[in-house]
């Protein structure tokens, strides 16, 4: 069964039509990228899915259930809203606590989410002293408590500087491998979800201009993903990299620098082959950011 179904979803605001009949679904264990610009309907979109909201026409089902009529279908998901706001002088433990307790969950989870998520050491401080980084753990973890087998992050790593950016990134990453928990993440910045993502549904002025797995959209709108690779010895890298059946091409375009292009969906395979020669590689980075090409072939594809 699938996770999320839209079926020509509506939601009015008045006269502003945030959704015009968006349809996707999202399958179990996916981490999916709602991709699109400002006022594209992502937000509108998971309050749907939590049940805040309530299409004006069309259905949402989450489990096969309507969210908006069943209370149940939200105490099983997990939510970081867009613009959280966080009492100032509550400590970060006892936050937790109280929303622990409000939500009927174990004292014993909120040590669990405070571990999950890295707020071992700023437990005792006030939330109001925190770097939005750790403003960020905290709102991670409170999506956690109760252990929801769907998580919802509406940008997690909004308004965050690069350092902060990427560990809230590592933690996700880390969370969707210990915890196998379903997610929902919207960002408009593509490169950064690509890390995380193997679903995507891209949202434009509230369509649903087209959804699949990640591997599926790049055999479809046909985008390779191209690396850089420094090595200690990059003839011996090239002669073991050109035998991968999803590399597509080795480039020699330095001493030690090689340019491999490769099948995108492959990229996990990709990073294995490339620990595997840690001895060989020093250092390797994208030079494309195929989910960029893909998200600007999706919008140009509907013109
Ligand atoms: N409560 C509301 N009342 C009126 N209009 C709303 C309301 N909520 C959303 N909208 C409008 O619906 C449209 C979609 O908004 P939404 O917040 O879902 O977009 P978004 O994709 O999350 O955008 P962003 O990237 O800026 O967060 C926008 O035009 C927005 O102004
Ligand atoms: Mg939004």
């Amino acid at each position: 069964m699938s996770v999320v179904e839209f079926r020509e979803v509506i939601k009015r605001f008045g006269k502003v039509e945030a959704l015009r009949g968006a349809s996707f679904t999202i399958p179990e264990k996916t981490v999916t990228a709602f991709l699109g610009p400002n006022g594209a309907g992502k937000t509108t979109s998971m309050k749907l899915i939590m049940g805040f909201l309530k299409p004006s026409k069309g259905e949402v089902l989450v489990w096969g259930e309507e969210p908006w009529r069943n209370e149940g279908v939200r105490n099983r998901i997990g939510y970081l809203p867009e613009k959280p706001v966080y009492p100032a002088d509550i400590v970060v433990e006892d936050f937790l606590s109280y929303l622990a307790r409000l939500r009927r969950v174990g004292r014993l989870d909120v040590e669990r989410v405070i571990r999950l998520v890295g707020l071992e050491g700023v437990a005792d401080r006030r939330v109001g002293t925190l770097s939005r980084g750790y403003l960020q753990r905290v709102g991670i973890a409170q999506s956690l408590l109760g252990d929801p087998e769907l998580l919802i992050l509406d940008e997690p790593t909004a308004n965050l500087d690069p350092a902060a950016r990427r560990e809230i990134l590592d933690l996700l990453k880390v969370l969707h491998k210990d915890l196998k928990v379903s997610m929902i993440i919207s960002s408009h910045i593509i490169p950064e979800l690509q890390e995380v993502a193997n679903y995507a549904v891209f949202i434009d002025k509230g369509l649903v201009l087209d959804y699949g797995y990640l591997s599926d959209l790049w055999k479809r709108y046909e985008i390779e993903a191209v690396f850089n690779i420094e090595a200690v010895d990059a003839g011996a890298v090239a002669r073991i990299l050109v035998e991968k059946h999803y590399v597509r091409s080795v480039k020699r375009v330095g001493e030690r620098v090689l340019e491999v292009s490769i099948d995108p969906g492959y990229y996990k395979a990709f990073e294995g082959a490339l620990t595997e020669l840690s001895h060989l590689v020093k250092s390797y980075s994208f030079k494309t950011t195929s989910l960029g090409d893909l998200y600007e072939k999706v919008v140009r594809s509907r013109l």
